[in-house]
């Protein structure tokens, strides 16, 4: 049989091409090191890592060079050290090693050697794969003693994995911190490292700098039981614990030279500009996102786009997404002139034209002459852009991204024209005004925006939409935490580019869920398919049924918790399904049973033999998910009830129906809502009355049985017992929890005699869960754990099968 070796080196000499001698390379590493994941960041040709070896390599193979001639080895090696600077201005962890191969040579080297080239004051923005034609650099590097690998022959090529073992080994990396993570690892270093202290934050982002740049006069205490960092400006301040700091100084770098001092030191001002802004939940983009961002445009643009296209950032603020690169033709404009004075004061982008424009009010003729020129003529134009995405009363700040708009506060010119146009509820959304007056003035345009995803997904941006047909420019985009960009709660925010050239019909738009990494360097989580329900029936529509609502009855705020507004009921009616909305987000609290209707405005539906089934697998469909901040905005659909599976789940889920903690049907005698009496009956109970007689009889529980006596058996026992006998068509686990559920109704009997009062109505037969595990808990708190454990075996079971059955879409 042939050895790894053999078999790359057999592989090798085939290669046709480049892409074959990666791909032999490739495996070749996989299958020495069995946990060695390759990842290509900035289009890389592959950064290997091995978690169990601490390998970490950055990897260029061509097709045939000759490896032995230094300046092809400086061809390639140029190329790797504008790859690590790549690492570096995101704030990733930088390989350890490189590994250079071709079809008949390979060769690794330290990292080290090459890391003084990145503080040469080159024009990084050059695209890698052109690294080699900036002759500074190459001369530099022709020059360098240090770079003298020894090439080995692809037959060699393990001795070659040897020597990068021995390269890697007693080697730690320290991240380093950079203007472009640093405020992220500000934040970090504030929450987990800074004790108590009383400075504001100019002081606060002074100090982390001089912390960083200074370490010889700011220092952790020497005595050993201080918990303070002695500081030259600041005096003693505290820290959380002494480890929280030398841990801080074990993971990032304060090792720096003169020249990245530097570029620390002039960035306080915006690091103090950023973190005030995101105290006031503001919301700017952090400056690696921003990067993000620039890569995904270049993916689609070309390396050169901010050469080739006119761009224009119209909510630019003090010009986050524009400010550390270079542009032929900028335009940048905002609402406030005073972040344009900032922006001037700080010296970003010089090239660019900057202007104060009110993009939701102002008239075109406003615009400056290029810019008005490049739109009249066609030129195509991307729109660069983090709009606000409140309503207009707090621009800029997101915190009321959820509330609806209170009356007339965004009443802008825009918002009146998409009125007129009927574009609906969206019209109240400043960044959907912003996107209506792109899509309307600029016919050549290309919208790179940061948004919620309910542009593409939500009902209320139908009509939008279908206007500007939005969803056939998608193009690509990625989907991050928004609490990434200010102390909000977490959501998914996508950043998307949209291509008027591009019109193709999608109903499905794959985004990369992308999250920080513990070294800050952006991972991918996978890919996230939003998506909408314009053209299919929602999962909400399709449970409901048509029913007159002509009886007073009792409403409710929980199980056992009577409201007192005015609701009409249809009494034959089983009980009040709460389903109010249609996506993740309500699972939690807008998504569950009561007897009557609700005593607030929650939409839902009646339950009913007709829609019993619909009714059981929304229900299930729900509180199996968890929302995640990624998937909060993910709209049910109704399911393929031609899968093979789906009878199966319909059953099921009565029994995962019934124990849900969500599941507030009960059964009450004698309460008092409007000055009657009532008896509420709960169709959901499982067991029969004779059995519930038979048991009360037993224990001598005079109160259940005279209530069962004259009472008949429920819905949901004459489904599963009844003709039908849905129970022998049970999983066996669902028939585990709904025995167990059973075995505890039978032991809990006497106890449950003593324990019944007014409030929890246990003395009705046919009480129902959300009564019944309040005596289970009480006194048979292990055999409970055991019947939730069961509960959660069936859960976790069912919980693929919504994907499956088409409910959510992965
Ligand atoms: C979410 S912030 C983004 C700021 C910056 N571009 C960034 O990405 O960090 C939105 C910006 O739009 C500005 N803005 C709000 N309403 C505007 C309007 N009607 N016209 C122009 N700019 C506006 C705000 O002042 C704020 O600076």
């Amino acid at each position: 049989m042939a050895t790894v070796t053999g078999q790359t080196i057999t592989q090798l000499i085939l290669s046709v091409n480049e892409k074959d001698v990666e791909n032999s390379y490739r495996q070749y590493f996989t299958r020495k090191f069995s946990d060695m994941i390759f990842t290509s960041p900035f289009a890389c040709d592959g950064l290997g890592e091995s978690k169990s070896q601490k390998i970490r390599v950055l990897m260029e193979f061509k097709d045939e060079l000759n490896l032995l001639s230094k300046s092809d080895q400086i061809k390639v090696l140029a190329q790797t050290v504008y790859y690590i600077k790549k690492f570096e201005l995101a704030g990733i962890m930088l390989p350890t090693t490189v590994f250079v191969g071709d079809r008949n040579e390979c060769f690794v080297i330290h990292s080290n050697d090459l890391f003084k080239y990145l503080s040469m004051d080159l024009d990084w923005s050059t695209a890698p794969s052109n690294a080699h034609k900036n002759l500074v650099l190459v001369n530099e590097m022709m020059l360098d003693e240090n770079i003298n690998p020894h090439i080995f022959s692809i037959h060699n090529i393990d001795e070659c994995v040897s020597k990068l073992k021995d390269l890697t080994e007693g080697i730690t990396r320290l991240i380093p911190i950079t203007p472009h993570n640093l405020t992220e690892v500000f934040s970090y270093f504030e929450k987990n490292v800074l004790g108590k202290h009383s400075l504001n934050t100019n002081d606060l982002a002074n100090l982390f700098v001089q912390i960083l740049i200074n370490p010889d006069d700011n220092y952790l205490h020497p005595v050993k039981k201080r918990k303070t960092v002695v500081t030259k400006s600041f005096n003693d301040v505290p820290v959380k614990t002494r480890e929280s700091f030398t841990s801080f100084f074990s993971h990032f770098s304060n090792d720096y030279t003169p020249k990245q001092k530097e570029g620390l030191t002039s960035v306080v001002d915006r690091l103090i500009q950023d973190v005030t802004r995101r105290k006031q939940g503001e919301f700017f983009t952090p400056t690696i996102w921003v990067d993000k961002a620039h890569e995904y445009i270049a993916s689609v643009y070309g390396d050169d786009w901010k050469e080739k296209y006119v761009v224009w950032d119209p909510a630019c603020g003090t010009m986050n997404l524009t400010r550390d690169y270079k542009f032929k033709e900028l335009y940048v404009s905002t609402l406030n002139y005073s972040d344009i004075q900032t922006a001037e004061q700080m010296g970003y982008n010089p090239e660019a034209v900057k202007f104060q424009f009110d993009f939701l009010n102002d008239d075109y003729d406003f615009l400056p002459k290029g810019l008005r020129g490049d739109i009249e003529s066609g030129k195509e134009i991307i729109v660069l852009m983090n709009p606000p995405y409140a309503t207009s009363n707090d621009l800029g700040n997101v915190k009321s991204i959820e509330t609806k708009s209170k009356k007339g506060v965004s009443n802008t010119i825009i918002k009146e024209k998409m009125l007129e146009e009927k574009l609906g509820t969206c019209s109240d959304q400043l960044y959907a005004q912003f996107m209506y007056r792109i899509y309307s003035e600029i016919k050549n345009v290309s919208i790179c925006t940061f948004s919620p995803p309910l542009l593409l997904t939500g009902n209320s941006f139908k009509n939008f939409r279908d206007k500007f047909s939005v969803e056939n420019n998608f193009v690509k985009g990625y989907l991050m935490n928004s609490e990434h960009f200010a102390d909000v709660s977490s959501w998914g925010l996508t950043f998307s580019i949209f291509r008027k050239s591009v019109n193709s019909k999608k109903d499905i738009f794959s985004y990369d869920i992308l999250e920080l990494n513990e070294d800050y360097s952006i991972i991918s989580l996978g890919v996230k398919s939003l998506y909408n329900t314009d053209n299919i029936n929602s999962l909400n529509e399709w449970v409901k049924v048509k029913s007159k609502l002509n009886n007073t009855f009792p409403n409710f705020k929980s199980g056992l918790s009577i409201g007192n507004k005015e609701r009409k009921f249809n009494s034959d009616s089983y009980s009040y399904f709460v389903t109010n909305g249609n996506s993740v987000e309500k699972n939690d609290s807008n998504c569950y049973f009561i007897p009557g209707p609700p005593n607030n405005n929650k939409a839902g539906s009646l339950v009913f033999n007709e829609n019993f089934d619909k009714v059981c697998v929304t229900f299930t469909s729900s509180s199996l998910i968890n929302g995640k901040w990624y998937n909060k905005k993910d709209e049910y659909l109704r399911p393929n009830t031609e899968n093979i599976n789906y009878d199966q789940f319909v059953k099921d889920s009565i029994v995962n129906m019934l124990f849900s903690e969500k599941n507030g049907q009960t059964s009450l005698r004698q309460i008092t809502y409007k000055d009657q009496l009532w008896n509420i009956k709960n169709e959901f109970f499982w067991m029969s009355k004779e059995e519930m007689m038979e048991l009360a009889n037993n224990n001598n529980y005079n109160e259940l049985y005279s209530d069962a006596r004259t009472d008949n058996n429920r819905y949901v026992h004459n489904l599963l017992f009844g003709e039908q006998n849905i129970y022998e068509q049970l999983s066996p686990d669902a028939k585990l929890v709904l025995d167990k559920a059973t075995e505890m109704v039978r032991m809990s009997m006497t106890m449950r005699s003593h324990f019944a009062d007014d409030h929890n109505h246990l003395n009705s037969w046919d009480a129902g869960y959300a009564q019944l595990k309040l005596v289970w808990k009480e006194y048979f708190p292990e055999e409970f754990k055991e019947f939730r454990q069961l509960y959660k075996n069936l859960e976790n079971r069912m919980r693929p099968l919504v994907y499956e059955l088409g409910f959510l879409l992965k």
